[in-house]
């Protein structure tokens, strides 16, 4: 067996890759070979990956791809896209070809809010921890008015500090509930950094407060950080035409078609297996343009789905109605996103994402990514209502089986050829591939 190892973080890269390879795989050649196929020859820009993370051993790839023609509030954008999925960017361009058309994509910002908490514990009166609160407030803001200063030139700061008990979930404790406007900033940092000054001033402050018996002052902050959940930071994307216009297959009429997507939609509100698939499809869409663009897409994960549960069952996170004979479909989501700071100013793909994006605001990026995640669900569910997905999911995913198989250039044209008639299965491939080679 391996033995642990002490000081990893202190070797070299080319240590670390030695080791990895003759202590955890089978062919340690092989293993070095293909960490080393993956770096840069651009030794800067290795290095700048390298910085990343601790321990960089190589790089790992994911497609860029972009989804052109979305008309977003009368502006036409193409979408960058970082996904290995096969049939995500198809069904995003498709669904924006096909939106592009019939008015495009509406979206309204409704919130910009950010949240952070001390988390603390406290055994005393309430009364007297409501007047220390009062009382530690102004020293609360005026100490951290070396943070918040730069985030207030650009209009943004600390909006509200509020004292929260919250002993009826658990014994002893209360929260200072903080709520933010980070401005283009997805304001992780900020946030924290300001926490953990409120605590500090906090903690210091209880010491002096003489209402305070000997053991009220030891309030016990137990942590102090930003929450991903972030229900007030909400955008609205939204999709409509006369249902006529629904002239998506060839096999359904536009009436049923669209009474399918509202059934559709009404299933994946209604129960939660579906729900969950549902708005795992509209993820496909927010995920990939959130890794375009370097933001963190497990914060935004993580707040999403919170918020599919926010009325005490997980939901869907897309709507559907047919009014007057217009059919309308929308999505409303939290997205925390910025386009300054963290990744965004450092990988040189992210600031090509944002060139393409036509150098968007933080607004602006949560109304594209919402608009991403809308046509995604509308390109998942009109296939799964009509076709069913496998069809165009096959088509997609023919190359990587061909590219499994080993085949050449020659052949995958051939294949690709005959199965633009034919249904794309594993088997039916194999069989095909192996009539072709033999
Ligand atoms: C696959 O990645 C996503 C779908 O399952 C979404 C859905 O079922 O709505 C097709």
């Amino acid at each position: 067996m391996t033995k642990p190892i002490t000081g990893f973080s202190k070797l070299t890269k080319k240590e670390k890759i030695e080791w990895i390879a003759t202590h955890y795989t089978q062919h340690p050649e092989s293993t070095k070979e293909i960490l080393f196929k993956y770096w840069n020859t651009d030794v800067q820009l290795q290095q700048l990956h390298d910085e990343f993370i601790e321990n960089t051993i190589s790089n790992f790839y994911l497609p860029l791809g972009v989804a052109p023609n979305f008309l977003i509030n009368e502006k036409l954008l193409a979408i960058p896209m970082v996904i290995e999925e096969s049939s995500v960017v198809a069904a995003a361009s498709k669904a924006a070809k096909f939106w592009l058309d019939r008015g495009g994509f509406k979206t309204t910002i409704l919130g910009t809010e950010k949240i952070g908490q001390v988390h603390f514990m406290y055994t005393g009166d309430f009364s007297i921890l409501r007047d220390f609160f009062t009382d530690v407030y102004p020293k609360i803001i005026t100490d951290s008015a070396s943070l918040t200063k730069n985030m207030e030139k650009r209009g943004g700061g600390i909006t509200n500090i509020e004292l929260r008990d919250q002993t009826d979930k658990l014994d002893h404790y209360y929260q200072l509930h903080c709520t933010f406007e980070t401005i283009d900033a997805m304001g992780a940092n900020f946030i924290n950094s300001c926490l953990e000054q409120f605590a500090s001033t906090f903690k210091r402050e209880a010491q002096n407060f003489e209402p305070f018996s000997k053991e009220e002052k030891n309030i016990e902050v137990v942590m102090s950080i930003l929450s991903n959940y972030t229900p007030n930071c909400l955008v609205k994307a939204e999709v409509s035409c006369p249902v006529e216009e629904l002239t998506l297959s060839n096999e359904i009429s536009p009436k049923e078609f669209a009474e399918k997507m509202v059934r559709a939609i009404a299933i994946a509100k209604a129960e939660p297996h579906r729900a969950v698939t549902h708005n795992k499809g509209i993820m496909n869409g927010i995920d990939a343009v959130v890794l375009a663009t370097g933001n963190d897409f497990r914060a935004i994960e993580a707040g999403v789905h919170a918020y599919a549960s926010k009325d005490g069952r997980y939901t869907s996170l897309t709507h559907a109605k047919i009014e007057n004979d217009v059919f309308t479909f929308w999505i409303e989501i939290p997205l925390a996103l910025g386009t300054i700071g963290g990744l965004t100013n450092l990988h040189p793909l992210v600031k090509l994402a944002f060139e393409i994006l036509q150098k968007p605001t933080a607004k602006e990026l949560m109304q594209i990514v919402a608009v991403a995640g809308l046509a995604q669900n509308f390109g998942a569910v009109s296939s799964l209502v009509t076709t069913g997905i496998q069809e165009g999911h096959m088509k997609m995913h023919l190359l990587n089986i061909l590219n499994q198989l080993g085949a050449t250039e020659a052949e995958k044209k051939e294949i690709i050829r005959y199965f633009k008639t034919n249904t794309v299965t594993h088997s039916s491939v194999l069989e095909v591939y192996n009539r072709i080679k033999n």
